[in-house]
């Protein structure tokens, strides 16, 4: 076993440092002349009368769902609605009759996501799935399907599907406007461009790697912390927030910033770790009047914000920089400081990182 860890301490951190691999991997063969092209998926008849579009999931899946709820609204604009499958399972769901279900899956063997799977198809709802297992049970009940490549994931914590997920959320998102022609072809060619190259910016945030190992170094005896963030911001800080419970044990909390005064607020002491992601260039001044709300409480901000956001957030107590990079594919990098933050927080509290105590990789049964 030792030998597939390619010399690493766990699973967990190889598998961090793989995504920009697993990126690259999931990438390939899905951009043709300068923009999105998923039709080698069959997937355009299932789109193509769709209005509108539910999204269901677990877990991590559940957070790259509301990634694919923001990207895919935002540039195909087609109605989405996420949900975690237990709770979507035995909701009076309302189908809407030019609907198609997306079901994201690792595993592809995640119980309560076939359970959603199979009620869209006997509704006569179509059901595309993304799962990176082939030969899954998503896999094989869905009408379409999507791998991403991330290859084996052991580390209970995921890491690289969630990325490649997220990437697939892009991938689609950008089909479809291609597709629907809902956005202009220059901007559709930058924005995939970008994407394109997202392997090489996720690389570049390793290099603040030891900087997070020191930053976890200081926080580790903490009880409890904070996550904020607004629009994808808030879905990172929700992976991040889960990322850090499920390996450290520590309790951690994420909260759409501006939703703050009606609630966190009054758990914000002296000392406690706020961590805030700042990559949505038009949020940023929202965003860091929040963060002023918790300094003034005492509490330290961690802020993983982009390098043309510094300026912006130099209030903030402790700072992360990520690339520049389009605020619409800054979840895929601004993920990576959480997952390295939570790893090491739980490497220093001596926690079993791969084997976190009472959760599984795959949750099979309800
Ligand atoms: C478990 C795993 C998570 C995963 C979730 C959904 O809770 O520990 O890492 O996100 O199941 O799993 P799936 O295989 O459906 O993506």
């Amino acid at each position: 076993i030792a030998a597939e860890k390619n010399g690493y301490d766990h699973f967990m951190l190889k598998e961090i440092h793989e995504q920009p691999a697993a990126l690259r991997e999931t990438l390939r063969g899905n951009i043709k002349d300068q923009v999105a092209d998923l039709a080698h998926f069959n997937i355009d008849d299932i789109f193509a009368d769709v209005k509108k579009i539910y999204i269901v999931a677990c877990g991590t899946a559940y957070h790259a769902g509301l990634v694919g709820r923001w990207a895919i609204e935002k540039l195909a604009r087609i109605p989405v609605e996420t949900e975690i499958a237990s709770e979507f399972r035995y909701r009076d769901v309302l189908w809407h009759p030019q609907s198609l279900m997306i079901v994201i899956s690792q595993s592809g063997e995640t119980a309560d996501t076939m359970a959603v799977l199979r009620e869209a198809k006997r509704n006569g709802i179509r059901v595309l799935a993304v799962t990176n297992v082939v030969g899954s049970a998503v896999s094989r009940e869905a009408d379409r399907v999507i791998y991403t490549h991330a290859g084996p994931e052991i580390a209970v914590a995921s890491t690289k599907a969630y990325s490649t997920q997220l990437l697939i959320m892009y991938l689609l998102a950008l089909h479809l406007a291609r597709v629907r022609g809902t956005m202009p072809l220059n901007e559709l060619k930058e924005l995939t461009g970008e994407l394109a190259r997202i392997d090489g910016l996720a690389e570049k945030v390793f290099e603040q790697q030891n900087r997070i190992k020191e930053m976890a170094a200081r926080h580790k005896d903490v009880q409890n912390t904070f996550f904020l963030g607004r629009g994808f911001d808030y879905a990172v800080a929700m992976e991040g927030a889960l990322k850090l419970k499920e390996i450290s044990y520590i309790h951690a909390e994420a909260y759409a910033a501006g939703e703050l005064k009606h609630g966190p607020l009054a758990l914000i002491y002296e000392g406690v770790p706020v961590l805030a992601l700042i990559t949505q260039d038009h949020l940023v001044e929202k965003t860091m009047s929040n963060i002023r709300e918790v300094k003034a409480r005492g509490a330290i901000v961690i802020a993983i914000c982009k390098a043309n956001l510094q300026e912006s957030c130099q209030e903030c107590d402790e700072q992360i920089i990520l690339p520049d990079v389009n605020p619409i594919l800054a979840p895929i990098v601004g993920v990576i400081p959480l997952q390295i933050f939570a790893y090491y927080m739980a490497i220093f509290r001596g926690a079993d990182v791969d084997k976190p105590r009472n959760l599984a990789k795959s949750v099979t049964v309800e």
